[in-house]
């Protein structure tokens, strides 16, 4: 079974996975009182470590997205352009 956490624009972080443990510093476990469950990143929660909704009145920002695979990836080789023996991922190699 897969896990995802999911950061959302401007919210939590959502926690999907049914085989999943919120432990704390100590390792004693968490009961989570629902699945999925969201976990506070703006601070102002008043049930952390979970998300109780706050961050919708406090004003959290936190809107940068993930820049995805294709961020870590040279553009293509323009049609003609010579690759560079050797270099890994580019054509010719
Ligand atoms: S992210 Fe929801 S209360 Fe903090």
């Amino acid at each position: 079974m897969s896990i995802t956490i999911k950061v959302r624009q401007n919210g939590s972080l959502l926690v999907e996975g049914e085989d999943v443990k919120l432990v704390d510093w100590t390792g004693a476990e968490y009961v989570v009182p629902k699945r999925p469950f969201s976990l506070c990143r703006c601070g102002q929660s008043k049930e952390k470590p979970f998300c109780d909704g706050s961050h919708k009145t406090c004003g959290f920002i936190g809107d940068q997205a993930a820049p995805g695979p294709r961020a870590n990836q040279a553009p293509p080789a323009a049609p003609g352009t010579p690759s560079t023996p050797g270099t890994p991922g580019t054509p010719g190699t």
